[in-house]
């Protein structure tokens, strides 16, 4: 074995003499003590305690030092650098902190606020019922039709067997856009707001083959004040079957089918003979109270107020097609056959809803609407 080196001294290995090792121990505490910031701490980390740094070259040096020096200078080196990590972490807990507290004021939400967010919109109740009367009869068949809100005379009257001098035309019923026969080189027939969605009907049936099967909702209007039963701008939904062979009975059927699927099984309808001059023979048309089915009629003790115990809710008029109007729109009455329902979308959901003022549907205040959901 040889003897140990004595030029591997400590003493003769520059960066391992203590007073080495305390400079870069001291130049490295400067250094954490100096950064403002945890980025400028992690630079310092690299710098001071990290693999190339002054202290862990030094350290490499131990190796190769005689055995007697390796401990002492071993021990010098520890303590410098348990220092320097100590310091650092020291450092970094203390600059976290004052990020944390910065950020806490920086990024505070005041939760008090009102917020500014503009709320989604939903649909309307009386759009949502009608898509559900769509729906029904899109189920049997059916298609949705639609027509212009401005409407010929020809369309919402004549087409329809209304006498010229029928008083639904009135002005005071009707609301004119063009009077009629006012221009002399224009149509003789004046132009309307309509008042009906029966227009579509002879729209349809000028459009298509029979047969024809049409479910028609949509807007209408009349001269009325807007009270709690009135809108002078309401909705209404048409249907129409025109086929070989159809008659009440069908009608019938029919009506009590979407009856039952929007206001629950087993309710039946009842026909009241009425007079509308575009069916023949006419009727109004009643389904049986949901809510007491019936048994609020003549008894005191069960009194019912979706029905005014009637027992009934008048849903509205329906018939046979009159000859006349398929005639009008081109259809030969001979070979067929058809009819015709048409109810208010207000008033059902008016009694569906036990909704007591008409206004709340038309005011647009979301406090009526949003009770019934938020389907967009
Ligand atoms: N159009 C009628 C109205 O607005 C309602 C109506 C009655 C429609 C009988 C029809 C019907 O289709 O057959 O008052």
């Amino acid at each position: 074995m040889s003897a140990p080196n004595k030029s591997y001294d400590p003493v003769e290995v520059e960066a391992l003499k203590p007073e080495e090792i305390e400079r870069m121990r001291d130049e490295a505490l400067a250094a954490v003590a100096a950064a403002a910031d945890l980025d400028a701490l992690r630079e310092v980390k690299a710098a001071h305690a990290g693999d190339r740094s002054p202290l862990a070259l030094a350290n490499r040096e131990i190796g190769a030092l005689p055995p007697h020096a390796k401990a002492e200078a071993g021990k010098r080196m520890g303590m410098a650098r348990g220092a320097v990590n100590k310091a650092f972490a020291a450092r970094q807990a203390e600059l976290e902190a004052e990020r944390d507290a910065r950020v806490l004021v920086e990024e505070a939400v005041d939760v008090t606020l009102p917020y500014d967010r503009t709320p989604a919109g939903a649909r309307h109740p009386i759009t949502t019922l009608c898509e559900r009367i769509e729906d029904v009869f899109v189920a049997m068949g059916y298609e949705v039709a639609e027509g212009p809100e401005v409407e010929t005379e020809w369309f919402n009257f004549d087409a329809l067997n209304i006498a010229q001098d029928h008083p639904a035309r009135a002005m005071q019923d009707t609301l004119f856009v063009q009077a009629p026969g006012k221009k002399a080189k224009e149509a003789e027939s004046g132009v309307v707001l309509r008042t009906h969605t029966s227009p579509v009907q002879v729209r349809t049936m000028l459009d298509r083959e029979p047969p024809v099967y049409v479910i028609c909702p949509g807007r209408v209007y009349r001269m009325d004040e807007l009270d709690a039963t009135h809108t002078p701008v309401f909705t209404q939904v048409e249907l129409l079957a025109i086929d070989e062979g159809l008659t009440m009975a069908d009608l019938k059927g029919t009506i009590e089918h979407m009856v039952r699927s929007l206001f629950g099984e087993g309710l039946t309808t009842r026909l009241r003979p009425n007079y509308f001059p575009f069916t023949e023979p006419s009727a109004e048309l009643d389904m049986q109270c949901y809510v007491c089915r019936g048994e609020s009629a003549g008894n005191p003790d069960r009194p019912c107020r979706t029905c005014s115990s009637e027992g009934w809710i008048e849903l509205g008029g329906c018939g046979m097609v009159n000859p006349r109007v398929l005639t009008a729109a081109g259809i030969d009455p001979e070979k067929y056959s058809g009819f015709a329902f048409g109810f208010g979308i207000e008033r059902l959901l008016m009694f569906r809803h036990n909704v007591e003022d008409m206004r709340d549907m038309v005011e647009g205040d979301v406090r009526f609407t949003r009770p019934f959901g938020m389907e967009i």
